[in-house]
């Protein structure tokens, strides 16, 4: 079913998603679109309003990002943020330049007169401010709304009431009253209506699978984690058995997973093939080092596995896959990044194996596949689970990969996730994991020289994966964690806390 959207126009900030998400937090769709986007599309869409993102530049630099003018005449109300604003007053005649007196962090900000886009919010009230350009001249018809020490200009509208500027941004948690201002927007300003609500949701993309599949079967490549395991309920829904889930163990799992995802899926009533390709894998593995070498072997082998499990079942025509909307952004989005490591997924095998693509949340964010999942009854356990790589231990075994050292790793990671569960520390962070190191060291275990290997362990705080920070336990924790994997692990004397964030780190230490 198509939905009026309220679109969000990406100038290439950090907090585009969020902007998004918010927005249908609040009840209404939102799709982004790429600041060069054609009027035509844009107007095709029919938005109830538009939101210009912030982004790096500066409007009066030469190539800054700049969108058609045209949009001005869509007749819908345009919200600047930040950069946004400035797009507004540049395109529309009044004047940015750099402030003497940057911006950063919190401000205070003062109202200054009654506004739709400011009712019912107190008249002085905290936002977070990221900005090193500010307004000089208004365009003509434009009045400023709201000031803060630095910004003479923090909101500002034009007389219609249909253009708005926010030189903060609402988005973020450190604004106060930011969702209100944002439902403010939406409802006051846009007059949007409502129509984004997970239980109608559910019910539209269950009946539209099932007409789009008809008699023909789907395939899904389960890992266990939230995304594969709810696309797979929910088309389960739709098809019944004719869904075929195939679960690849490919020997570089947790310790207990393939058992507890087996457990899990068979719960959830999903007909389910379990293929035991360890030796395949290790194998492969044998005498390669370098991170990248192993991710192409490990994603090459998962395709041939799969695609020699899939042939068995008679009658495929579909391939399902968890995309998420961040996926789809990112790939369409942002031109030219460079690739830091390389993904594994199951992309090569639609054309290979001629599939069509079923992807029921190519249009949502993560938090909207947990609260469907949720409707479908799937448990707690599964939708909270931390997100696990492809490619598995493997990249948590720095340097090649050997049957031992899983053993070892294993079993460290095992005390680590134990002792997060127990001290709930578990759903605080986002992942949490040991990594082992191919160096030894020396220790003294009963006045016996040592000579072992090193654990390293990691947890982050993060909201997406795209930035991270460490997280910060108290150290009684870390020293029973510690405590505990060197007297348990054989093999192990040593074991040390990541404390790098990403960046300039990145989670996975491969
Ligand atoms: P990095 O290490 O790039 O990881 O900071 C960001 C997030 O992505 C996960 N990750 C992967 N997930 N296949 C996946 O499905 C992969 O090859 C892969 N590599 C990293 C990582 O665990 C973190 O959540």
């Amino acid at each position: 079913m198509r939905r009026r959207p309220v679109l969000v126009v990406n100038f290439g900030s950090q907090y585009v998603q969020l902007i998004a998400r918010r927005v249908r937090e609040l009840g209404v769709y939102s799709e982004i679109v790429h600041w060069d986007e054609s009027f035509e599309v844009i107007r095709e869409k029919d938005p109830f309003g538009v939101i210009f993102s912030g982004g790096p530049a500066s409007v009066y630099q030469k190539g800054a990002p700049l969108p058609d003018k045209r949009i001005y005449t869509l007749g819908v109300p345009i919200l600047g943020i930040c950069y946004g604003l400035q797009v507004i007053v540049h395109q529309m005649g009044g004047k940015v330049e750099r402030a003497e007196k940057q911006e950063y962090g919190r401000a205070r900000l003062r109202v200054l007169r009654e506004d739709p886009l400011l009712e019912g919010l107190p008249r002085e009230f905290d936002v977070w401010m990221s900005h090193a350009d500010k307004i000089s001249v208004l365009p003509e018809g434009f009045t400023t709304v709201a000031v803060s020490e630095n910004s003479p200009h923090a909101v500002v509208r034009d007389e219609s009431g249909i253009f708005y500027g926010l030189q903060f941004h609402p988005e973020v948690v450190h604004t106060s009253f930011g969702k209100e201002i944002l439902a403010n927007f939406l409802f006051r300003v846009c007059r949007a209506e409502r129509n984004w609500e997970m239980g109608d949701l559910v019910q539209e993309k269950i009946e539209e699978i099932r007409e789009r599949v008809g008699d023909s079967s789907v395939i899904a490549a389960l890992s266990g984690g939230v995304d594969s395991t709810v696309a797979s309920v929910l088309v389960h829904r739709a098809v019944g058995d004719k869904l075929h889930c195939i679960f690849i163990d490919h020997g570089l799992l947790r310790l207990g997973e393939r058992e507890e995802v087996e457990r899990n899926l068979r719960s959830l009533g999903l007909r389910l093939r379990v293929v035991d390709a360890g030796r395949e894998f290790l194998k492969r593995l044998k005498g390669v080092e370098d991170p990248e070498e192993k991710r192409r072997i490990i994603g090459n082998t998962f395709i041939e596995v799969f695609e020699r499990e899939a042939v068995k079942i008679p009658g495929v025509r579909f391939l399902l896959q968890g995309t998420l909307y961040p996926d789809v952004v990112e790939s369409a989005g942002i031109k030219g990044s460079a690739k830091i490591k390389t993904h594994h997924n199951v992309g090569g095998l639609p054309e290979k194996m001629n599939l069509e693509l079923i992807e029921p949340f190519r249009d949502l964010f993560k938090d909207e596949v947990r609260e469907i999942g949720r409707i479908l009854g799937v448990p707690e356990e599964i939708l909270k689970r931390h997100p696990f790589p492809g490619p598995g231990l493997a990249i948590r075994i720095i340097g090649e990969v050997k049957e031992e050292d899983l053993e070892i790793l294993r079993r460290a990671d095992h005390i680590f996730i134990e002792e997060l569960k127990k001290n709930g520390y578990y759903d605080r962070v986002w992942q949490a994991f040991a990594v082992l190191l191919p160096i030894r060291t020396v220790g003294v275990m009963g006045d016996v020289r040592t000579y072992e290997k090193v654990i390293a362990l990691r947890a982050v705080e993060s909201t997406d994966g795209m930035t991270a920070d460490w997280f910060r336990f108290p150290y009684d924790f870390l020293d029973h964690v510690v405590r505990r994997i060197v007297n348990e692990v054989k093999g192990v004397n040593r074991v040390v806390y990541d404390i790098s964030s990403k960046p300039p780190s990145t989670i996975e230490w491969e």
